[in-house]
C-alpha cells in the first residue's frame, strides 16, 4: 500500500455503449484518437481532484463494430499507462455472471482474489499455469464497502459463447465475472506496477439456458446504466481527494 495521491485515473472501456453514458454525464472532452492509426478513442476532462482519462478501445474500421477482446485491451492499456501516466486504472464494463454463485443481471462486481483466462490452454507444465495468468487482484475494501459491490474472481477470454472444458473451471476456481479483457489489463498493470481494479455489471448468465448474446444485447443498456451509478460514485469518491491507501490499493 502507498498513501500517493490519486491525481490521474484512466478508465479503459471495451464498448462505447458502456462508456458513453459515464464520459456523458462527467462532461468530458470530444474524443480525440488515443494514438494516430489506431481507432483507440481518448476522452479527458476533470472531476474535482482528479484528472479523468477515459478510453474505449474503438470501432474496427474494416467490421464497424467495437474492438473488444483481449488483444486490443493489451495494447490500449500499454498505450493509455504510457501517454497518461495514471496513479489508478480502471477497467469498467459488462460480463457474464453465474446464478450457481448468486450471479443476476445488473450485479457489479469488484474484480477480487485473482484474474484469470480460462481459455488459454497449454498442458505442458510451466505454460499452464502461464496460460491461466492468476494474477493476484489488489482488495480496495474500502471501494467496495462504497459502491456496496460483491467480490469474486474475473476470467477473461476470447468468447462471449463457452463451452463444457470452461465451465469446469468457472466451478472450480469459482468464477463470478466472465470477460473478454480484464486479464489483459490486469497483466499490463502488474508489469507496470500500476494499481489497477476492475468493475464487472452482468449481462447474462453463463449458467443460465439462454445464449449469452440474447441476454447481453437485452441487457446491455439497462446494465450498463447500473455500472455508470456506481462509477459515477467512485470518481466523484476520488474527485474528493483520496490516496491509494484509503481506496485500499
Ligand atoms: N461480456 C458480457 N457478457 C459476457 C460473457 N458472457 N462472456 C464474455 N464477456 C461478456
Amino acid at each position: 500500500m502507498t498513501d500517493r495521491s490519486v491525481e490521474r485515473v484512466a478508465l479503459l472501456f471495451a464498448m462505447h455503449a458502456e462508456a458513453d453514458p459515464i464520459a456523458d454525464r462527467l462532461g468530458l472532452g470530444v474524443p480525440q484518437p488515443l494514438r494516430n492509426g489506431l481507432p483507440a478513442m481518448l476522452r479527458q476532462g476533470r472531476c474535482g481532484a482528479v484528472e479523468i482519462h477515459l478510453c474505449t478501445h474503438g470501432v474496427d474500421p474494416e467490421h464497424g463494430v467495437d474492438r473488444i477482446g483481449t488483444e486490443t485491451a493489451t495494447l490500449v492499456a500499454w498505450l493509455l499507462a504510457e501517454r497518461c501516466r495514471p496513479d489508478l486504472l480502471v477497467n469498467a464494463g459488462t460480463c457474464g455472471g453465474f446464478a450457481v454463485r448468486g450471479g443476476e443481471i445488473g450485479r457489479t462486481y469488484l474484480a477480487g482474489e485473482a484474474f484469470l483466462y480460462h481459455d488459454h490452454h497449454v498442458p505442458i507444465p510451466g505454460f499452464d499455469a502461464f496460460g491461466t495468468a492468476r494474477i493476484p487482484a489488489r482488495r480496495f475494501e474500502p471501494v467496495r464497502a462504497l459502491l456496496e459491490l460483491e467480490r469474486g474472481p474475473v476470467s477473461s477470454g476470447a468468447a462471449l459463447t463457452t463451452n463444457d472444458v470452461e465451465r469446469a473451471f468457472f466451478e472450480r476456481e469459482g468464477v463470478v465475472a466472465k470477460d473478454m479483457e480484464a486479464t489483459a489489463i490486469a497483466a499490463v498493470a502488474r508489469d507496470l506496477d500500476l494499481p489497477f481494479l476492475a468493475l464487472k455489471t452482468v449481462t447474462d448468465l453463463v449458467d443460465h439456458p439462454e445464449p449469452s448474446q440474447d441476454a447481453f444485447q437485452r441487457n446491455l443498456a439497462a446494465s450498463t446504466a447500473r455500472l455508470t451509478d456506481r462509477l459515477e460514485r467512485l470518481i466523484r469518491h476520488l474527485g474528493e481527494g483520496r490516496t491509494l491507501a484509503e481506496l485500499g490499493a
